[in-house]
């Protein structure tokens, strides 16, 4: 099982990955997880489970396992590979190496993560070239929990972790987590403050807020009293639209209130909330200035069509792209050219209303998609999202919901399901939606 002529596991692992990836790798550039025992890892942080296996072969055969079992569709079979290559890149290498194939209980794949679990046994290895990113640290927890929940690995302090959230990189190279938590509804003082405390304990860092919903000082003051660092949160929101219309000067108020009632010092992303005709290009240069001032970290757009994004983009003075649009998109309002467009255009497309106020999801395509799998409308939906690329930003006032919202991210979708999700939105509902979005930009 391990090469012990050479540099045991770290030794075979190198010379695996120089003969599977074409990268070589010196054993000592490997952590050597077989030496460590479980709560040594654990302590040391190295990762949160070591095991040892043979390995039948390695991240491309596994991949290729998967694909043919028909696991994962052929979609993210290559998104998978493009992360792969990424991690390549980035200097960062994983083999994931399977022990016994047979009896797989559960596996979710998409283009960031890969979380797999063995029902048989709980041997896997996972060669790091000495850093884990969140993401991999984040699969490897959820791997840990559930063979935890399987009776297969011994309760082992600190494993049970809020795993991080899969993420996207944008076209800055900061990384944007997938999982957000909306602030729409979520009503200021002390009701409010509880509601984001409790998301925060439930492990949500991406909060959505605007300032228009009024809970940015109960947003600042939950992160404060969280006790964890400003770094580790990602914090996003909106301009309204009579600030716009009032002038650069106004926005530039706007925006430094928002800064201060939050108390974060910068923001990581501020969006134009609303394209308000014949002011957003003004407004979206205050946002670069801010940006340049470092107030800001990245700019985001929000409701923006094609046509009000080219206007932005060919505008004089327009320097820094948007990194983000944030519009309306879930199954039930799906419009796949318009999400392409802007993400050919390297934006990270965010899905707000990405549970559609799970309005007409009790019965149906979504809710007999979510029996099967053993999932809820609202998972099956979120799911969907992160399997499109999308940040998801959702709400919910409740923790259970909270919770149940966050396991959204290993649900298994089959092709066909997605399929079917994605045909349900109609030419109506689409032509109803994009008349509202005229309205709400004129100010109606
Ligand atoms: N940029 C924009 O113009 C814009 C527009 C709309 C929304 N947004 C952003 O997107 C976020 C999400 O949109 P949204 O809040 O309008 O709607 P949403 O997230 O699609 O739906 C929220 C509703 O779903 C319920 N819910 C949440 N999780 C559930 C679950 N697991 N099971 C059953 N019900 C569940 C919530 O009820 P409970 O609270 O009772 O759980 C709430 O009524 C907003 O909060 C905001 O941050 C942005």
């Amino acid at each position: 099982m391990i090469d012990s002529e050479n540099d045991g596991v770290a030794g075979t692992a190198a010379r695996e990955m120089e003969e599977e990836c074409g990268i070589k790798l010196r054993p000592s550039d490997l952590t050597d997880l077989t030496e460590l025992g479980l709560s040594e890892a654990v302590e040391s942080g190295t990762i949160p489970f070591a095991a040892v296996a043979p390995s039948p072969g390695g991240c491309d055969e596994f991949i290729r396992y998967m694909y043919t079992e028909r696991i994962v569709t052929k979609a993210s079979l290559d998104k998978m590979r493009e992360r792969l290559m990424g991690l390549r890149e980035e200097g960062e290498y994983i083999t994931l190496r399977v022990v016994d194939q047979r009896e797989m209980w559960k596996v979710s794949a998409d283009n960031k993560a890969m979380w797999y679990v063995w029902k048989t046994r709980n041997y896997f290895s996972l060669y790091v070239k000495h850093s884990l990113t969140p993401v991999l640290s984040s699969s490897a927890l959820f791997l840990v929990d559930q063979l935890r929940k399987d009776g297969k690995l011994p309760p082992c302090g600190g494993l049970v972790n809020s795993p991080n959230d899969p993420i996207l990189r944008m076209r800055d190279g900061r990384v944007i987590p997938m999982l957000a938590f909306g602030l729409y509804k979520v009503p200021s003082g002390s009701e409010g403050l509880e509601i984001i405390l409790k998301a925060i304990e439930a492990g949500y860092r991406h909060f959505d807020t605007a300032s228009i919903y009024g809970n940015e000082f109960e947003l600042g003051k939950a992160i404060k009293l969280s006790g964890r660092p400003r770094e580790e949160f990602f914090i996003c929101s909106k301009v309204w639209n009579d600030a716009q219309k009032n002038g650069m000067t106004a926005v530039r108020q706007s925006v430094e209130a928002s800064l201060q009632t939050l108390g974060c010092g910068y923001l990581d992303v501020m969006y134009i909330h609303w394209p308000v005709p014949g002011h957003f290009v003004e407004t979206y240069k205050v946002l670069q200035e801010l940006r340049a001032e470092g107030l800001v970290r990245n700019i985001g757009i929000s409701n923006f069509g094609i046509a009000e994004y080219e206007e932005l983009i060919s505008a004089k003075g327009i320097t820094v792209p948007p990194a983000v649009n944030q519009i309306e998109i879930s199954p039930l309002m799906y419009r796949p050219e318009n999400i392409q467009y802007f993400q050919d255009r390297g934006l990270v497309m965010v899905a707000s209303k990405a549970l559609h106020r799970v309005s007409g999801v009790d019965e149906g395509p979504i809710s007999s998609i979510a029996a099967k799998n053993h999932a809820t409308a609202a998972q099956v939906m979120i799911r969907w999202g992160i399997l499109k690329r999308l940040v998801v930003v959702a709400k919910t006032s409740s923790p259970a919901r909270m919770a149940e919202n966050r396991a959204a991210v290993a649900v298994s979708l089959a092709e066909e399901e997605l399929k079917q999700l994605d045909s349900l939105t109609s030419a109506e509902d689409v032509l109803a939606r994009e008349e509202l979005e005229l309205q709400r930009k004129n100010g109606i």
